[in-house]
């Protein structure tokens, strides 16, 4: 955490109780908490019943006799599109706005749930009509378009998995997951809109599937960007001249709770993205509860926007699942917040009156740096509830959440979940819960967590410690895709019955949990996962590097920036002092990972510090990067190795430039 952020910490002292009015009509109330805590099965069985419809009521709520791999709900059977679609159309809510969709450019849609059901309808009929059948593996590559949110409903309705890859990951990534998987099918657009120019996607498919082997039949594409493609005959598809062809009508059958519903890639301590796999019942129930408890979601009157993009699990959750699943309304906004003009976003607010907003404390810090006069340019009364995810929200990210964008008036709630837990897992609830800014408080009702220590002892008040859910969930995950031991290895060989988060944590006397963040070598960078070993071996595939190290290092921005230190193999020293060897690097590294993975920083040394045994010391390395003096040396090789890279980077040699 940086040192500014510990100082903000310790200063803001400020508490916010619920308003009294919004309390009396929030949906959440203290009852909640003592249902669950009186019986938590019987709490989730009651919650699963009351938020979804189940073609065959289920009689068992969990089956844990074979930890860690839990079964929800496990002899009932659902829908999940139907639960998403059909069923609000049959309760007479047809004619409620699913989708108020915006495109960068300005270009508008506006869905309703007929309209939503009528497309995923069709999309269904398509997907199997293409030999797509139950449990098959669909990849979607799109855009922030309302065909993503369709093609993700489809491939659920007809039992298939999808494995969404964000639409800014490189053809080599895209190409890993699609093979990890086996997908048969693609569904991608020509390309989207992102800061005023279309971004081509198709080109990426095609490079990702040109050396072919691998499952992939056909390719949809979706017509966006109106840019050019190259045209594989026999493979790919235009997604607009297919629907029409078929059927419109498709009647949703049900599939067991246990039936898995995505698979979503997520960045681990070793250099291989794991496939988190999500399952139906468990998973729909928690996103619902999540989304309807966290946001105090009115659905008749509110209107919900969560700009997260749908390829992160952000996405997933609380932009298809829980808000769809709920019958919400949502804005769907398609480009950067900054397009034509800082304060696009609350543009939006405005003009769609948004009520409940989600968003990443990355973006919270980057408006409050352009100034409050954008947004207070703005009516934003419309607000009543914020949201923060991603990474910790430091109290003046918080407080100035809570000021400029919310009037003084909205809570602000900050959740804490993962990937991996599917939904929200510790927040405050609003109507309830005293907020207190950079906390994020107290595990929702239903769920248990601990902070304890590295032998897995619970620690006191104020300690600082691990983070772990010590009961199953409905919406945690059910395995990493075809690796059940790396499964069991990362989330539970340290504690054997805790599920270890990866997140440093302490709780404060008021029983508050404060996140510190990660303490293996995963990055949080602008709220997204990536990790120091992934980016190595990109750096290292170069022809140029003989060994890489990676560090995540504080930055005002965007939370933690991708640092490298890297070294030049001696015969490529020649060509690399010919060409800019940082900007070469940087660029590669988004050529074989993406943008996001792009370093902020690379310093070119002639060493890295390890120690006897060999391993790379990235604390030192982040010390230096941080600024800070280097810590304890003692235990390196070659003591002076840290004394010459830090020498080195005094004498600004770093590219952070653009
Ligand atoms: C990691 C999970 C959950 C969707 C977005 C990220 C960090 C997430 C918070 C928060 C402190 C947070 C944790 C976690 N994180 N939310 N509110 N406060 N830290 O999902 O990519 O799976 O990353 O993000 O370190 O382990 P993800």
């Amino acid at each position: 955490m940086p040192s500014d952020t510990i100082d903000n910490l310790l200063h803001e002292s400020r508490r916010f109780p619920p308003d009294p009015e919004f309390a009396a009509n929030a949906v959440a109330g203290p009852d909640l908490y003592e249902d669950a805590r009186r019986d938590r099965l019987a709490f989730w069985a009651n919650q699963s019943r009351e938020l979804l419809h189940w073609h065959k009521p289920f009689t068992r709520t969990l089956d844990w006799s074979n930890p860690p791999f839990a079964k929800w709900f496990n002899d009932g059977e659902l829908n999940v599109a139907y639960n998403c679609l059909d069923r609000h159309v049959l309760a007479g809510n047809g004619d409620r706005v699913a989708l108020h969709w915006e495109g960068e450019p300005g270009d508008t849609r506006t869905i309703t749930y007929a309209e939503l059901t009528a497309d995923v309808k069709r999309a269904a009929n398509l997907l199997t009509s293409l030999g797509i059948r139950e449990g098959d593996r669909v990849a979607i590559y799109l855009p922030m378009i309302p065909e993503a949110v369709v093609a993700m409903l489809a491939v659920a309705r007809i039992g298939a998995i999808h494995s969404v890859v964000f639409g800014g990951f490189s053809a080599e990534s895209l190409r890993s997951r699609i093979d990890d998987a086996n997908a048969k099918l693609v569904i991608t657009a020509d390309g989207g809109y992102r800061k005023g120019s279309v971004f081509p996607l198709k080109p990426a498919v095609d490079a990702a599937l040109a050396d072919g082997g691998t499952d992939v039949r056909k390719v949809l594409v979706v017509r966006r960007g109106g840019n050019d493609v190259d045209w594989v005959e026999g493979r790919d598809l235009w997604w607009h001249e297919e629907l029409p062809q078929v059927d419109a009508d498709h009647e949703a059958k049900p599939f067991a709770a246990e039936h898995p519903l995505y698979i979503l890639y997520t960045s681990g301590t070793t250099g291989k993205p794991k496939g988190i796999v999500h399952t139906s019942g468990g998973y729909l129930t928690q996103a619902a509860y999540t989304h309807k408890y966290v946001f105090d979601l009115h659905p008749e009157t509110d209107v919900y926007w969560c700009s997260a993009d749908v390829g992160w699990v952000t996405g997933h959750t609380y932009v298809v699942y829980g808000p769809l699943a709920n019958g919400a309304t949502q804005v769907l906004y398609e480009g950067t917040p900054e397009y034509p003009k800082p304060g696009r976003w609350w543009e939006l607010i405005e003009k769609y009156r948004v009520s409940i907003f989600y968003t990443a404390p990355t973006a919270i810090r980057s408006f409050m740096k352009q100034g409050r006069q954008i947004p207070q340019g703005r009516d934003l009364s419309s607000l009543r509830v914020l949201g923060s995810v991603g990474e910790p929200i430091n109290p003046e990210a918080w407080i100035w959440y809570r000021e400029v964008i919310g009037g003084n008036r909205t809570p602000v709630v900050d959740t804490w979940w993962q990937t991996e837990t599917g939904a929200i897992m510790i927040s405050a609830l609003p109507g309830v819960t005293t907020l207190k800014p950079g906390s994020a408080q107290v595990p929702l009702p239903g769920i248990s967590v601990d902070v304890v220590s590295d032998a897995g002892v619970p620690v006191g008040a104020d300690e600082g410690g691990l983070l772990v859910i010590t009961e199953p969930w409905p919406s945690m995950l059910r395995g990493i895709w075809g690796d059940p031991e790396r499964y069991q290895e990362t989330y539970w060989s340290k504690f054997g019955d805790k599920y270890f988060a990866g997140d440093g944590a302490r709780r404060d006397k008021d029983g508050d949990i404060w996140l510190m963040g990660r303490v293996d070598d995963v990055m949080n960078v602008s709220g997204h996962r990536l990790s120091t070993a992934e980016i190595e071996s990109a750096l290292v595939a170069h022809p140029f590097v003989a060994e890489a190290a990676v560090v995540g290092a504080s930055d005002e921005t965007t939370g933690q920036a991708v640092v490298a230190f890297v070294i030049i193999k001696r015969s490529h020293r020649d060509q690399a002092a010919a060409v800019d060897v940082n900007a070469e690097l940087r660029s590669h590294v988004a050529r074989q990972i993406g943008a996001i993975a792009r370093p902020r920083d690379i310093y070119i040394v002639e060493e890295l510090p390890k120690t006897r045994s060999g391993k790379i010391m990235r604390r030192l390395l982040r010390d230096t990067a941080e600024g800070r003096p280097v810590g304890d040396t003692t235990t390196l090789a070659d003591t002076t190795v840290m004394a010459i890279i830090t020498e080195k980077l005094a004498g600004g040699v770093a590219s952070s430039e653009d």
